[in-house]
């Protein structure tokens, strides 16, 4: 089939190059046009296991093309994806600027009926509203017709989940819309949920906002299990066996980060009180992760009271392994405070530290090892549980650091090994090792 994806983001191009990886021919539209010459070389701007060479393989294929024009981007297309971003406005509400933008755009440029799909995380009732609004713009007869089809996909796992997702989700109001958009996913044999569109609009949040309230739920355990004693991540073992909780997403850590739990939860309270309903449990959601974001400040704190001119490595800045983006990454607030409290930051993240300048304060100093950040420092602190990071040589922080002290938000090291090296260890939600 011929598509065209509008917006180049996470979302728009790992969407637009798997759906030319599986046979369609797919342009993918973008008003960024330096953006749009280097992705054209097989450039992706964003840093993605595998995305290169896919994008690469299917640009020499002449299946995979890049424009910042609407009218040569939808000439001869059938679907259009809408991929563009939908940031978090000040009062949490999702901001569609860009969603309108590319809503009038379409109009102007259509020379047929069309199929319009959301990927976009939008507030529910978006989709009748893009409906509404490009029909609005078309000056020439031609008829839109709209769908839902949010995306799962995590970050640094994108081309992986999109061809082993749990299920699609389609949502539309017509049964020959929905055969359409089935149609583009054949191939993936994968199950399909077919669905009304305001449902499927609400699937997203509902699946973000529930990923995100494991997270808060194990982590005030965990915060629990440190007061009495017990461990967390055996705690979270034993509830996961039990199928109806499963085990995923119930590692205690520092709460979570990126551009869609945070973003999506304080958006669906949002659409909750602009119906004049309250979501207390989303509330405490969003309140228990701001906390857990910097608890491990509390425990520095607790440790050092006076912070003035230490030393402090923070291992791993990105707010999960295999990914360079910062958004929302509780690093963010750890670096913050630790520098106001007058510490010296020395700072590692495998890929993240360009895109870490724009948010921690600049005082901070980039290291280019994890060995570099800790030599000489008065104590660790681990916020993203890189492999390396995970695998690193424990006796070298005994090694290298000026007392063997080490905060870890991550939970990367077994307890029994940590005591061997004679570390003070401190993690999140299990017994301290060795400190008093
Ligand atoms: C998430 C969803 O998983 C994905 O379906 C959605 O489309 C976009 O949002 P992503 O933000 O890429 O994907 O990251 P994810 O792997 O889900 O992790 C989110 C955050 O939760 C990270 O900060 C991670 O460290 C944290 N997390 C995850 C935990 O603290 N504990 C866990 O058990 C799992």
């Amino acid at each position: 089939m011929k598509i065209s994806v509008i917006g180049t983001g996470y979302v728009g191009l790992v969407t637009g190059v798997c759906l030319t990886e599986v046979g369609h021919e797919v342009t993918c539209i973008d008003i960024d046009e330096k953006k749009v010459k280097s992705m054209r070389e097989g450039i992706s701007p964003i840093y993605e296991p595998g995305l290169d060479e896919m994008m690469k393989a299917n640009i020499e294929r002449q299946r995979l093309f890049f424009t910042s024009s609407y009218e040569e981007g939808m000439e001869g297309k059938e679907v259009v994806f809408i991929a563009v971003g939908t940031p978090q406005s000040k009062d949490g509400s999702a901001d569609l600027t860009y969603l309108n933008k590319a809503c009038k755009s379409i109009a102007q440029n259509m020379k047929r009926d069309l199929i319009v799909v959301t990927k976009s995380t939008v507030p529910v009732g978006t989709n009748e509203h893009v409906e509404q609004e490009i029909t609005k713009h078309i000056t020439n007869g031609f008829k839109v017709k709209v769908a839902s089809n949010p995306e799962f996909l995590r970050e640094g796992s994108a081309i992986y989940d999109t061809f082993n997702g749990d299920r699609i989700v389609i949502g539309a109001e017509e049964e020959a819309v929905l055969d359409k958009v089935r149609s583009i996913y054949e191939s993936f044999n994968l199950p399909i949920v077919s669905t009304d569109l305001r449902s499927a609009e609400m699937i997203k949040y509902a699946s973000n906002a529930f990923l995100a309230t494991k997270i808060s739920f194990i982590n005030e355990l965990g915060n629990l299990c440190e007061k009495l004693g017990a461990n967390i991540e055996n705690v979270s073992a034993g509830m996961g066996m039990d199928q109806r909780i499963g085990n995923k997403f119930l590692q205690a850590g520092v709460g979570y980060g990126g551009s869609c739990f945070p973003k999506d939860t304080n958006a669906l309270l949002s659409i909750g009180k602009s119906y004049g309903h309250d979501m207390p449990i989303i509330q405490s959601v969003i309140d228990t992760n701001e906390k857990q974001q910097r608890i491990i400040v509390d425990k520095i704190k607790e440790y050092s009271p006076d912070l003035l001119n230490k030393k402090v490595a923070v291992l791993g800045l990105a707010f999960k392994p295999n990914t360079d983006d910062m958004r929302d990454a509780p690093s963010i607030k750890v670096v913050r405070e630790l520098v106001d409290a007058g510490a010296e930051v020395h700072a590692y993240d495998p890929i993240a530290s360009e895109n870490a300048r724009i948010f921690l304060p600049g005082s901070t100093v980039y290291n280019s090892s994890v060995d570099e950040a800790i030599e000489d420092a008065d104590f660790a602190v681990i916020m993203t549980d890189w492999k390396e990071i995970k695998e690193y040589e424990l006796q070298k922080f005994t090694k290298l650091l000026k007392n063997p002290v080490l905060f870890d938000g991550r939970n990367c090291y077994n307890l029994q090994e940590v005591a061997q090296y004679g570390l003070s260890y401190y993690s999140i939600g299990r017994p301290t090792v060795g400190m008093n």
